[in-house]
Formats: structure tokens, sequence, C-alpha cells
């Protein structure tokens, strides 16, 4: 069906065959062609420079809705909601440090760091219109698979909505620090014998017949949420954009969102160039880099391994959105080994600013491409960091305690006696 006349203030549309719906159609997928569903708003009725005026005007303001991150932008991302779920979310800070614009090489990098949300990732951006959107269909369950992040996420705001929540997770691979947020908001958590895609697959057989709510990032108010990533970051940059903005890639709902943000930012005023996208895979779960070096002729499909979790899955999702995103951009994709990406990491923490290992394949990707002469010196980059570094503890202890050898950044801790002659052997590195 298409709108003929009268379109309301946003509807859902297929990427695919174009088959609209309204907004409220609670089902993942194109009932015609099975294909991915967008999210489409009427341009906002307001100039330019009136809406950026409304988005200055809302930001640090009063507690609640109107302060978070997402919703200040709320005439671009949902017009239509009225009660939103929100803890509130975004507001997360850009940060430089010098020893970082040195290691990737370039002049002047910020880092965008989305493991200063609620939960400690991106996901709660999304979350927050997700679950919003939920609320408003009546949604009795939500649900989604996970590598850990989106469970985390979707049981804080599922228990904020008071929505059960039914959360899949691969029983190997979801990290600590994950799991017992998935435990402890209260979500069912099952924990399938399988990977990633497993899950993924699983569940959304399980929304269709079981009449959960889908909440993985193929949901298109995931999405509209995630757009929010990219829009902060231009209000803070003054809507001045960057040459490149850099980021992980694992099942491309954030590659899909940028890409979306970007043509939307533009095409409403708010900016008057796009960026270049740079999506990052770990090298061992890169079946998107490999379709970029085909110029996109094929889509692949691997058996993803990693150690950065969040990002082992071998058949993204998102594919034809984050394609389109690329293309637009004139992006690139390229992957990074694990050596690489925890070399990365390593940097990040000692830094103070910290990360999950799979946010560290921005700044991993990054360097490799000023090396390569991709991106010059000059240019003025921002890298997402997508996870907090509490996410993964147990990576963490083993590379600084476990690893024989230790790695170069490997920061041994020391045993003592309850003895200030111990602490002084210590400070004279007589150990
Ligand atoms: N970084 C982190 C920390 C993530 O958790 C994820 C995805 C990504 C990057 C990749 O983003 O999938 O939009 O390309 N995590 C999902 C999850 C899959 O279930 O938490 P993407």
């Amino acid at each position: 069906m298409r709108f003929q006349t009268h379109r309301p203030a946003s509807w859902q549309a297929c990427i695919a065959c174009g088959n609209e719906v309204v907004e409220t159609d609670p089902r993942p997928r194109c009932a015609v062609c099975g294909g991915l569903l967008e999210l489409h708003h009427r341009p906002p009725a307001m100039t330019p420079v009136e809406l950026i005026e409304r988005f200055t005007e809302r930001r640090g303001g009063s507690p609640g809705a109107t302060a978070s991150g997402v919703w200040r932008f709320r005439e671009i991302v949902l017009p239509s909601a009225d009660a939103v779920v929100s803890h509130p979310e975004g507001n997360t800070p850009l940060l430089h440090r010098i020893a970082l614009d040195h290691w990737a090489g370039v002049d002047h990098l910020l880092f965008k760091h989305e493991g200063h949300n609620p939960t400690g990732s991106f996901k709660d951006r999304g979350m927050t219109v997700g679950v919003t959107q939920a609320k408003r269909i009546g949604a009795a369950a939500v649900a989604c698979a996970s590598t850990g992040n989106t469970s985390a996420s979707l049981a804080a705001y599922a228990s904020q909505a008071g929505l059960p929540a039914l959360v899949l997770v691969p029983v190997e691979g979801v990290t600590s620090g994950k799991l017992a947020q998935s435990l402890a908001y209260g979500a069912k958590t099952l924990l399938v014998r399988g990977d990633f895609d497993d899950c993924q697959r699983v569940v959304e057989e399980a929304s269709s017949h079981l009449g959960v709510y889908l909440l993985n990032s193929i949901n298109p108010f995931r999405i509209e949420g995630q757009k929010t990533i990219v829009l902060e970051l231009l209000q803070q940059l003054a809507w001045e954009s960057p040459d490149w903005i850099v980021l992980p890639a694992g099942n491309l709902g954030n590659t899909a969102a940028f890409g979306k943000a970007l043509r939307e930012a533009r095409q409403w005023g708010l900016i008057s160039r796009l960026p270049r996208l740079a999506a990052v895979q770990a090298a061992g779960a890169a079946p998107f880099a490999l379709s970029f070096a085909e110029g996109f002729a094929q889509r692949h499909r691997v058996k993803a391994e990693t150690v950065a979790t969040a990002i082992r899955i071998g058949n993204p999702a998102s594919y034809e959105r984050a394609v389109e995103s690329i293309t637009e951009t004139n992006g690139v994709v390229l992957s990074t080994t694990d050596a690489e990406l925890l070399e990365a990491k390593a940097a990040i923490d000692a830094s103070g600013v910290g990360c999950e290992p799979a946010s560290a394949a921005s700044l991993a990707g990054l360097r490799q491409l000023v090396r390569t002469g991709v991106v010059k010196p000059s240019d003025r980059v921002v890298a997402v960091l997508t996870g907090h570094i509490l996410k993964d503890p147990d990576l963490l202890l083993r590379y600084h305690q476990e690893m024989d050898p230790p790695p170069p950044g490997a920061n041994r801790p020391i045993e003592i006696e309850a003895d200030i002659r111990e602490i002084e052997r210590v400070l004279q590195h007589k150990t």
C-alpha cells in the first residue's frame, strides 16, 4: 500500500519494495516481501534555524525526557510520541586525548563516548524509542537476540516500562558484565546453545509466532533512536560536519542509523556537507568488509570469531540499509585483527578514557586508514566508542593479570604484606 493523499507525521516503508504501513504496525518486516522497514517522517514544519534553536533550548534542560539526548531531537526521531519511556539517556561527551591523536596519527581526534549511557552502551538510545513504541502499540512482551548490550538495555527499559522482557544470548560469548545486567534488571534470560546468528534467527521466528514485540535493531524505531548519536555529535560541533565518522560495525544497525541521520540532517538543512563514514569490523567477523571490497557485488555470511564478543556476528541483519549508508557518504568498510584491536583498546584504556573491546575497533581502524593514506592527518575525525570499559571485566583481567608473556600494555597487580616497607620496596621497583 501507499499513502495517497494525507501523510501522517510518520509511517513505515519497506526499503526493498516500497510497501508502506502505518507507524503502529508491529510486524518486524515487510508483510509483502520480507524486506527491512524504515521509518519516514513528514519534514518538520520549521526552518532549519528554528529547529536548531529548539534543540539548543532543550540541551541541559530540567531532568526528564526533555533533557534526554534522544528526545531532544524528537521532531526528527518520533514526532508523534507523547508518553516516552526515558531514563534519560544520551548527552554523552566528546572526548579529546592528545596521546590518542598520536596513536592514530591525526592532528585532532574526538571520541563520542557512548559508554556513558545509563546501561553503558549506545543501545539505550535505540531502546528508549523502541520501548516507547512497544508501549504505544500495547505490546504484551518484548524480546531481542543479543551479544549482550542490547539485552542489558532492553532489560532495563522494559523493567522501567513494566513490560516482560525475553532476551536470547549465546551461551558462550556474552561477557559477565552484560549477562549480570540482564539478570539484575529482571529480563527472562535464555542462554542459547549456538552463536548470535542462531539467536537472531530463532527470536525472529518466536516474535512472529508467539506475539512478542521484536526489539532487535531490525526494528526501525531502534534505528530512529540510534540516529541521535550523530545528531548529538553534530550539535556538539555546532552543526559543522567532521570529515569522518568512524564506528565499529557488527549487526550494522548503527551504520544504517548513521547514514539515515546524515541523509535527513542534510535534507532538512541542519548540515550542508556529509561526513564520510568508516565502518570497522573485526577480521574474524567481517562479512560487510568482504562485500565492500567487491563493490557490494554480493552479500557474505561467515562463521564469526573475535575477542570482541559484541561484534561476533557473521550475518548482519541491517546489511541493505548499511550498504546505502556507506554508498551515500562515500564511506569505507575495513577490518582490524584482534591483536590490533586489543592494542587500540589498551591505548584508550591507558589514556583514562576506557572502552569495551568492540569499541576499540574504531581507533584501530582509523590508524589503518591514516597509514594507508585514506584519512589525512589534518582531517577532522570523530571516532565512536560504543560501550563502557566495565562491560568486559574478564578480558581486562586476563590481559593485565594472566597473559604470558605479558602484552606490552599489561599492568600486573602486585600482592604485598600489610607493611609499609613493602610499599616502599614497590615504589623503588624492588619487587
Ligand atoms: N559495539 C558494541 C559495544 C556493541 O554492543 C555492538 C552491537 C556494536 C558495536 C555493533 O553495532 O550491531 O549496530 O553494528 N551489539 C549488538 C548487541 C549486536 O546485541 O548488543 P551494530
